[in-house]
């Protein structure tokens, strides 16, 4: 303290050359409001020069709209140091605080503005608002997207067909799973019928009165996911705005929540979901006390989540929670005895839908039995109901199948000895097919590399180089 008195003696100037120096605007007045002196930065602020300014009270400044409101003049009235959001010049945002300078009796001789620039602050806080909203908006369409409630419908309308050993077994198992009140666990390929049995469980579960709610784990971000699982507490993300949000474990009260594509979740998920289902209580972001839920868990996936706990990908604890009950709901290679019962099933069903009267010749029974069906139940749905839809005569032939189907017999009759080519052409001809299965399955193409085992860059080059047209509809992939 000494030694800058001493520094100041030396320069009397040594305050202001401080003062000068610091980015922040220093804005000093009288007792009275009379501006004294205000450094550069304070100038540059006001766009107006210095000695315009100097001698002038900051009421009339203010009235004047050089800034608004003045904390000087509110210091001033208030008797006391204030802070406050002003505006200066342009529009340009900036913490103001306005401290008393005192005598040594107390007495109030002069006040100093301190002013700080925020406007990109604000800019930033108000970008993260817009964000939120966004998100919101995002986060509405999703649980439209991702989740149902589908107990209006009542267990006699999810009827699951088929009547091979394999199907029945599961079925058996699915009913001794709905009778007890415990997580459950349906693992199956793509399209084999897992969320079909999820509602099914539910349905037949005492808890059928309450809500079933699902959710797509695959089909968010994680952050996302969690804020949809668990709800967050108002102005848990830019303050006080934020409205909070109930999560889905809330929603599924006294039902329900089928948490679709488990081996989706990221690590730090699965933590948070395996302390759920030991606990049954669960923390909300931003929450400080535990929430405890009345929710059934069934879990579904096309993983392996056994091999995903061997990788590291999947906890093994939160595995051997779900794995008490298990259901695993076979693939139609696994279960052929269920093709012609489910083709039957689906073929009634879209005859009425269309008020058609449409049979299969036996040939094409046949092929449908043949076919491998790597899309399962889903994909045997789908083509029915488009030979219902597109086939011209009441007898649907073999010309209106799909030419994959047509030729899957031949090639799987005699796949070395071939007239059709080299063996790289029969290969390429291969590879292209099942590129084509792929998407035509998936409708995308990330999913459809994954399904293939192959990175989506090699399966873009293959697209490319087999001339496969492609078209974007709804976000899903077509094959042209
Ligand atoms: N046993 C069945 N009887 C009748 N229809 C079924 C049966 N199983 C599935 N389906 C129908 O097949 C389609 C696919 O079933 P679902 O969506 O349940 O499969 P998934 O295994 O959940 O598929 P993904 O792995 O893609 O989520 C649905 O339209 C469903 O109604
Ligand atoms: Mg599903």
């Amino acid at each position: 303290m000494e030694k800058l008195f001493e520094l100041s003696h030396q320069n009397p100037a040594l305050f202001v050359d401080i003062l000068e120096s610091i980015k922040d605007a220093i804005f000093i007045s009288d007792h009275e409001g009379t501006t004294l002196w205000l450094n550069s930065a304070s100038e540059a602020m006001c766009g107006v020069p210095k000695n315009k300014i100097t001698g002038r009270n900051v009421r009339d400044l203010e009235k004047e709209g050089l800034f608004k409101p003045s904390v000087l003049r509110m210091a001033l009235e208030e008797g006391k140091n204030v802070s406050t959001v002003q505006t200066v010049g342009e529009g340009r945002k900036y913490i103001a605080t306005g401290h008393l300078v005192k005598n040594k009796e107390g007495k109030v001789i002069a006040a100093v503005a301190h002013l700080r620039d925020i406007t990109d602050a604000v800019k930033n806080t108000s970008k993260l608002q817009e964000i939120e909203e966004l998100l919101e908006k995002y986060s509405a369409q999703i649980r439209k997207l991702t989740s149902t409630k589908t107990n209006i419908n009542g267990v006699e309308n999810v009827k699951l067909g088929g009547k091979s050993n394999s199907r029945i077994l599961a079925k058996k198992i699915i009913e001794k799973i709905a009778a007890v009140d415990t997580t459950a666990l349906i693992v199956g390929e793509t399209g084999t019928g897992k969320s079909l049995a999820a509602e099914k469980i539910h349905l037949l579960s005492k808890r059928r009165n309450g809500p079933f709610v699902q959710i797509n784990c695959a089909s968010l971000p994680e952050s996302l996911l969690e804020s949809e699982l668990f709800g967050y507490e108002k102005g848990s993300f830019t303050g006080a705005t934020s409205k909070g949000k109930t999560g889905l474990i809330k929603a599924a009260e006294a039902g329900t929540l089928f948490l679709d594509e488990i081996g989706e979740v990221p690590l730090h998920l699965q933590t948070k979901i395996l302390h759920f289902l030991q606990s049954k209580t669960y923390m909300p972001i931003g929450a400080r006390e535990p929430r405890n839920a009345d929710v059934r868990i069934i879990a579904a996936t096309n993983r392996d989540l056994e091999q995903m706990v061997e990788e590291g990908t999947f906890r093994s604890d939160l595995f051997y929670r779900l794995n008490i009950l298990t259901v695993k709901i076979p693939s139609l290679r696994e279960s052929r005895d269920d093709i012609e019962d489910l083709a039957t099933y689906f073929l009634n069903m879209f005859n009425e839908k269309y008020n058609k009267n449409k049979r299969f010749s036996n040939e094409v029974l046949k092929k449908l039995i043949q076919y491998s069906w790597p899309g399962n139940i889903r994909e045997l749905e789908n083509l029915i109901e488009r030979l219902v839809i597109l086939s011209e005569d009441e007898f649907i032939e073999e010309k209106d199948l799909p030419q994959k189907m047509v030729e899957q017999h031949m090639s799987s009759n005699s796949p070395y000895i071939s007239d059709r080519g080299t063996m790289t052409e029969i290969l390429e001809e291969m590879e292209k097919k099942m590129i084509i299965d792929a998407l035509e399955k998936e409708n995308s193409t990330r999913k459809a590399a994954k399904f293939l085992g192959v990175s989506q860059s090699l399966l873009m080059r293959r697209i490319k180089k087999y001339n496969i047209q492609l078209v974007v509809e709804e976000s899903k992939t077509f094959v042209k």
